[in-house]
């Protein structure tokens, strides 16, 4: 009954928010009181008061190694942290473990003792697990935990030493009492653990119910007794938006300050609509005052430049200086915030004057699980992501026609209506390798159905797209609609749905109505979902059909703050609470996983989009930002927010191209298309309230500009997908901001507008400004610098002006580059797979450049034993070459056989030096080719082509000029 009018008022309350989004897009935002402050948060509150305590004078914080307890063993130290939890000095005994690793990260683990022995007694009969949850890590981390062979400890009264890391560089200073670690390089100090002494671990304690304190008529309620002077108010149990979290363990919040000194810029944990460099958070002028939040969540219409939390989670953070970069990542899987403040110190006290440094200081909390922290010490930001991507995996090499154009709309009516878009695509010659279907498609929300009436021949849409190599991307969402379909009934049989905290299968609203929820932290659950997507199960499917994971956040409309109740209780009744913010990865994984398996021997690559994510994600697929709005501010704040993505080592990411709500004005749309061609995720989507704005649909000369921003993406997709390979190898953000490809111009550590693509030297400035019909970009060198389609030239650092009225993307081309492309206009980049090459050279101050091409298949795992080609080109004094820098495998000659007719169809040398000027032919190995002279005109380059060299992409040679 209960359920039935909850349910009831959420449908009415579902359909006015729908209602109302139509009517008052697009200025509707953000629905604040359906999301907790800090306030709001037990154990969000209790930790800034805790923060408070240990800011004031005096303070000393409780916890303090007890050193005869201290081993040394492998590359790890293990020992006890006493926290003294009253006057009577007595103790709670913790864990710690920390361990240096190979790689030269390290790892700070610390437990209750109590727990891990299960000592404990839960509340009200829970059937949840009593550990502090720690099998975060056999979700986020896929490598690099050997330990260290090299790592020497010392140790005296007061502290141990480990030096580790390359040629023993890096050192931790372990202080017992107060507890606390420094972490250096080249012996200067680069992080430090609880320094603040912020350092809290609410450990396991029994309720002790005390009666009610009696309230006499006319008289105030006696204060309540104060034990700890901690707020006990949101220790048992607390509400929020009408629900009710049991609690069933009480509290158990972990905390600790981190303090970067001399960094005055922190970047990372994504996901926040925000500065690619993170805000103070505890007020003041132009700061947040709240701290950042990581809950994963549905925030639709979401505001700009705030701490919010929204779709994904991935707790790593870097703290970056003029001379260094470092890292944390905050391994936790539970509602997580985390709070910075910058101070300014003096430098050193006799150095009158010269110069005081900014510390950047953070405190991050978690409302259970473990403190479990990695760090990383650099010093480059590239060190930096590639050991994260070690221990997290790095990207997944997509399949090729993943990086290009999808068109997507909520909904593609009809089978018939999805082959009208495909046809009108070619007929107007835009290219575009995807089509997508959002929830309608299915028979009343049922996944693994189709509509009857409006979808009868599945298969005939994925034949016609199938012939120009296009592909079809279908949703499947984690709720199950709970009305008795074959799938619900499975899944209620075989009991693989996510629990409530009586242990009966969760209930909640979702897009069908009444849901269950698929528990994909269960074995079980995963081999299920697997078999779901074969060809036979899941009929009306083909090879060309991918998959989309929404809501998996997950998404319950009636949920507290859009999402589960987090007494919920998961596969080893591990409570939500503990999980929340990888359960979106895990739905992520088996999804990836099933399309591993659909059909014996059909092995090719995955692709599966998602919107929540967690650390390690990217291993599985791409993620966009979630449901924005078609306005100038939701344009320009999605670069920042893919940059931040690529730096936490999640670069396959982009934004909704045109706006999810609201309908874009023609320049607007036009301006987010160019903007979208330098997303590592190119898609454009819309709500199904507005309107349809297939590219075709925008008339002239709005279609054609859009169609040449679409052609520059295809043109340039070997640079891409050279991008990804290297993103995919070692962790390298495929756009990249400023700070990273510059780390030492201090000019450059807030830009977040402009970035670089991949190694290609291609800086980018799409505008994102209404009515803009220029740009400012920042150079950060003295090197050339080429427009990318005028090779007008720019040069000294510092800002220049680039005109930009609609038609034009500020795009330029660094000195010193070599850039692939393939420049045949097809329907779909499955068509261009046997095109030919265009090799653009643009020369630096010295007259050379170089660059650098990945290709393969571009579908199957056959790189992995070698099927590929990995060129080096350099041209210097006068000679282009191309050399080899792959390693052979088993597949390499079989591949190369069917590449051999791959050739190079033109040279275009930009920079060409003036000599060149009367020259009409270069030496190639086998002859001659043609060369044509174009001389320096105003302020544009010369620039010299060379037309059929006559050499193949996958073999060595040898051009001189
Ligand atoms: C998916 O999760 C399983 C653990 O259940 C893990 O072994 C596997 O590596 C994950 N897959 C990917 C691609 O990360």
């Amino acid at each position: 009954m209960r359920s039935f009018t909850l349910s009831t008022k959420w449908t009415a309350l579902f359909v006015l928010f729908t209602a109302l989004c139509c009517l008052f897009t697009p200025t509707v935002t953000v629905k604040h009181e359906l999301f907790k402050t800090c306030d709001q948060a037990g154990f969000c509150k209790r930790n800034r008061a805790f923060a408070d305590s240990a800011s004031a004078t005096g303070w000393e914080t409780p916890y303090k190694i007890a050193p005869e307890s201290l081993s040394w063993k492998n590359g790890q130290l293990q020992g006890t942290i006493l926290k003294t939890i009253n006057k009577n000095g007595e103790t709670v005994r913790l864990l710690i473990t920390i361990s240096f690793l190979e790689s030269g990260s390290a790892r700070v683990t610390i437990d209750e003792e109590k727990r891990q022995k299960g000592e404990i007694d839960l509340r009200h009969n829970s059937k949840a697990r009593k550990e502090r949850y720690n099998e975060a890590e056999s979700w986020a981390i896929v490598g690099g935990l050997e330990l260290s062979k090299t790592a020497v400890e010392f140790r005296d009264a007061a502290t141990s030493t480990v030096k580790y890391g390359p040629d023993g560089k890096f050192e931790a200073v372990i202080t017992y009492a107060p507890f606390g670690i420094d972490f250096k390089r080249d012996s200067a100090t680069q992080i430090k653990f609880n320094d603040r002494g912020m350092l809290n671990v609410e450990h396991w304690r029994p309720k002790i119910d005390k009666p009610e304190p009696e309230k006499k008529e006319g008289e105030e309620a006696p204060a309540p007794e104060v034990q700890t002077g901690e707020d006990e108010s949101t220790w048992w149990d607390e509400s929020f938006g009408g629900s009710t979290d049991s609690k069933p363990k009480g509290p158990e919040s972990v905390g600790l300050d981190i303090t970067f000194p001399g960094y005055a810029h922190v970047y990372g944990i994504p996901e926040h609509a925000g500065p690619l460099s993170l805000k103070e958070t505890r007020g003041g002028s132009g700061n947040h005052e709240e701290p950042y939040r990581l809950y994963n969540a549905d925030v639709f219409e979401y505001i700009m430049d705030s701490p919010m939390t929204l779709y994904g989670a991935i707790p790593f953070m870097q703290a970056h200086s003029k001379d260094s970069t470092v890292g944390v990542f905050w391994l936790n899987a539970a509602e997580t915030w985390i709070d910075i403040i910058k101070q300014k110190e003096a430098h050193n006290p006799l150095s009158l004057g010269i110069g005081s440094r900014i510390d950047t200081k953070t405190h991050w909390f978690s409302e259970s699980g473990l403190i479990d922290v990695f760090v990383f010490l650099g010093p480059t930001p590239k060190d930096v992501t590639k050991a994260y991507g070690e221990l997290t995996g790095y990207t997944q090499l997509p399949q090729e026609f993943a990086i290009a154009y999808h068109q997507c709309r909520w909904n593609y009516n009809t089978d018939e209506d999805v082959k009208d878009v495909d046809r009108k695509m070619s007929k107007h010659q835009i290219p575009y390798d995807v089509i997508w279907l959002d929830i309608e498609y299915t028979h009343e929300k049922e996944y693994f159905t189709w509509d009857p009436l409006q979808f009868p021949d599945p298969i005939g849409m994925l034949k016609q797209l199938d012939k120009s190599e296009r592909k079809l991307v279908a949703i499947i969402d984690p709720h199950i609609k709970n009305n008795g379909y074959h799938i619900v009934e499975d899944l209620k049989k075989k009991d693989l749905a996510v629990h409530n905290k009586d242990g009966n299968i969760y209930e909640g609203w979702c897009w069908p109505g009444s849901s269950h929820w698929i528990d994909c932290f269960s074995p079980a659950a995963i081999k299920w979902w697997v078999s779901l997507f074969k060809y036979d199960t899941f009929k009306g499917t083909m090879h060309n059909l991918f998959i989309w994971n929404d809501m998996n956040e997950p998404s319950v409309f009636n949920g507290p703050e859009t999402t589960m109740p987090k007494d919920n209780l998961h596969y080893g009744n591990w409570e939500h609470r503990d999980v929340h913010n990888i359960n979106g990865m895990t739905f992520h994984n088996a999804t990836y996983q099933a399309l591993l398996e659909r059909k014996k021997g059909e092995i090719r690559r995955p692709f599966v989009l998602t919107r929540s994510f967690y650390a390690g994600s990217q291993r599985l697929g791409a993620m966009w930002t979630g449901d924005n709005q078609a306005s100038w501010d939701h344009l320009a704040a999605a670069f920042p927010m893919v940059l931040n993505n690529g730096i936490a080592g999640y670069p396959f990411a982009g934004a909704d191209v045109g706006g999810f709500f609201g309908n874009p004005e023609k320049d607007l749309l036009t301006r987010w298309y160019q903007a979208g061609a330098f997303y590592p995720f190119f898609r454009g989507h819309a709500h199904i309230d507005t309107r349809r704005r297939e590219p075709y649909l925008a008339g002239e000369p709005y279609t054609g500009i859009i169609t040449r921003a679409l052609r520059l993406r295809y043109a340039l997709l070997p640079a891409w997908y050279t991008a990804f390979h290297e993103a995919s190898v070692d962790g390298t953000p495929i756009i990249r901001p400023q700070y990273f490809e510059y780390p030492g111009d201090e000019a450059g550590f807030a830009i977040d507008d402009q970035f670089f693509v991949g190694s290609t030297g291609l800086l980018a400035k799409p505008v994102v400004k209404e009515g803009a019909d220029s740009v400012d970009i920042y150079l950060p060198d003295e090197e050339i610098y080429y427009d990318y389609f005028d090779y007008q030239k720019y040069s000294g650092r510092g800002s220049k002006t680039i005109s930009a009225p609609l038609e034009k993307i500020p795009l330029l081309m660094q000195g010193g580059h070599i850039i692939p492309r393939k420049d045949r206009p097809r329907r779909s980049s499955g068509l261009m797979k046997w095109d030919p090459y265009t090799l653009v050279i643009a020369l630096n101050k010295e007259g050379s450049a170089k660059g650098e091409l990945y290709v393969d298949d571009g579908e199957t795992f056959d790189y992995q034993s070698g099927a590929y080609i990995h060129r080096s080109f350099e041209f210097k004094d006068g000679v282009l070459a191309s050399m080899d820098i792959g390693k052979k495998g088993k597949l390499t000659d079989k591949y190369l056989k069917t590449m051999k007719g791959v050739r190079v169809e033109r040279i275009i040398i930009v920079g060409a030096p003036k000599e060149w000027e009367g020259k009409k032919s270069v030496k190639t190995g086998k002859g001659e080719a043609g060369l044509e002279f174009h001389g320096e005109e105003g302020g544009k380059a010369s620039w010299a082509v060379v037309r059929n060299p006559g050499v193949a992409i996958g073999e060595n040679w040898k051009i001189e000029f």
